[in-house]
């Protein structure tokens, strides 16, 4: 353990995972390859990959009185992370039906359950635990309304918020993007995020767009791109990453979050956390599965070591962050 605490609000599903040669076309039928059920929801998977890692890290958000809660629980406990904050509700455990190509491209429809009963009541239950956290990241599994009330209140209380705005909701609130100090969209988020349109879509135009409407720093993920990241400095930068097998892409989003928060946590330079992240998240598209395919904390030891990242150094945020 060490670091800042962080506290992450947001879902806890179950995953049906059919693993297919290649996702249906409209009105299509097709036979699986395989099928397996984990525990997932891109909140859990950012805690449990948190957990994973070492650091001192809390769960806030709702399942149901059912077996699937139990067995998200139970995974995030084995990863160290403390669900004291979690409570259980009338409603089912979210749950998440994913096909996977051979390509390792994946299709979710989530089926919020027991997350889209997180209101602003849960938050003010919880307000004064989640407060004993440092950083706060978000997703967007949970109501709109809720993540914008808990980012206000927390913004307020000096608390460092990084949100994942995935998936983008309809309607979703631009006062939001100014209580963030760091935003992670993949490229589908950011082409939602900025409203461009996705044919000729540039990367560097939407995070100027979502700075001019407020955001202090965007951060990207790309894929097998790496990420690209702006702040209000206007000034685009790239972070590669290198080709790899991809077997399955689900949770790469959310162990890339995870490791970046790791590292602002532990006082890594804004760069090392990116290139952690980028790094991580390549690791995790090679696996199988969404928390299954999280790396352990010494594989994250010896990468932090291979990237000669200074551990535990003191850089302060050399770039973006919402002051
Ligand atoms: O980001 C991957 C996650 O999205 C899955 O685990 C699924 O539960 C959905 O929330």
């Amino acid at each position: 353990m060490g670091g800042r605490r962080i506290g992450v609000i947001g879902s806890l599903n179950v995953d049906y995972v059919s693993y297919v040669r290649k996702s249906p076309e409209r009105g299509e039928t097709v036979l699986a390859d395989d099928f397996s059920i984990v525990p997932g929801g891109k909140g859990a998977n950012q805690a449990f990959a948190l957990g994973r890692i070492g650091c001192d890290v809390s769960m806030f958000g709702l399942v149901g009185d059912d077996d699937n809660g139990k067995l998200g629980l139970a995974n995030l406990e084995s990863a160290g992370v403390d669900v004291s904050g979690v409570e259980v509700c009338s409603a089912p455990t979210g749950l998440a039906l994913i096909t996977v190509a051979e390509d390792g491209d994946n299709s979710i429809v989530v089926v919020q359950g027991a997350n889209k009963k997180v209101g602003r009541e849960y938050i003010d239950r919880k307000f004064s635990e989640i407060c004993r956290c440092d950083i706060i990241v978000f997703q967007m599994e949970i109501p709109k309304e809720t993540v914008l009330y808990a980012a206000k209140r927390l913004k307020d209380e000096g608390k460092v918020i990084i949100l994942d705005p995935a998936p983008v909701p309809d309607g979703f609130p631009d006062e939001l993007l100014g209580y963030a100090d760091y935003i992670k969209p993949n490229e589908t988020e950011l082409v939602r995020l900025s409203g461009l349109p996705a044919s000729g879509f540039s990367i560097e135009e939407a995070c100027r767009l979502l700075i001019r409407r407020g955001a202090a720093c965007i951060l990207a993920s790309a894929g097998p791109e790496g990420a690209f990241c702006m702040d209000r400095s206007g000034n685009l930068r790239h972070f590669p990453s290198y080709e790899v097998d991809v077997i399955d892409t689900t949770a790469a989003g959310d162990s890339f979050t995870a490791s970046f928060a790791y590292g602002i946590a532990n006082g890594f330079s804004f760069d090392d956390s990116v290139r952690l992240a980028v790094e991580v998240s390549t690791i995790v598209v090679q696996r199988k599965g969404a928390q299954s395919s999280i790396p352990e904390r010494r594989e994250i030891l010896s990468l932090i070591e291979r990237l000669g990242i200074p551990a535990g150094r003191k850089a302060g945020i050399a770039f973006g962050g919402n002051p």
